[in-house]
């Protein structure tokens, strides 16, 4: 009974916004960010294995880098993923972003 809905939900999340490309980390985003690779391939596994549970990996992009230093809190909480998981996310976010 589950699925149908899940379905519905990410066509429509799909139908208002174009196929979502989320960065993979590299060393040119390691450098841009002045983060460390591998806490942000950590962030990017977390990301990719946590934050697409319940809805589309939302892109770093579209959210504004305000609004991800409140809703990561938030949405790891939904997660349940831990505070290193979060940090490490939140760095990956902010670093694709750049
Ligand atoms: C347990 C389910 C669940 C998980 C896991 C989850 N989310 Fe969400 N997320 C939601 C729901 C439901 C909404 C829409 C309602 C809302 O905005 O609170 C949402 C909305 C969002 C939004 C849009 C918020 C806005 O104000 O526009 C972003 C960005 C987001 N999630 C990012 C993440 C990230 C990053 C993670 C991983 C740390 C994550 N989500 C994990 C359920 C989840």
């Amino acid at each position: 009974m589950k699925k149908p809905a899940l379905a519905l939900l990410i066509a429509v999340m799909a139908g208002c916004a174009p196929t979502p490309f989320i960065p993979v980390p590299d060393a040119a985003m390691a450098a841009k960010s002045g983060e460390r690779l591998p806490l942000l391939q950590k962030g990017y596994g977390v990301y990719m294995a946590q934050c697409s549970r319940c809805h589309e990996p939302m892109m770093p992009s579209k959210v504004s880098e305000s609004d991800w230093h409140i809703v990561t809190p938030g949405m790891a909480w939904n997660a349940g993923i831990s505070e290193s998981d979060e940090a490490a996310v939140l760095k990956y976010i902010l670093a694709a972003k750049k």
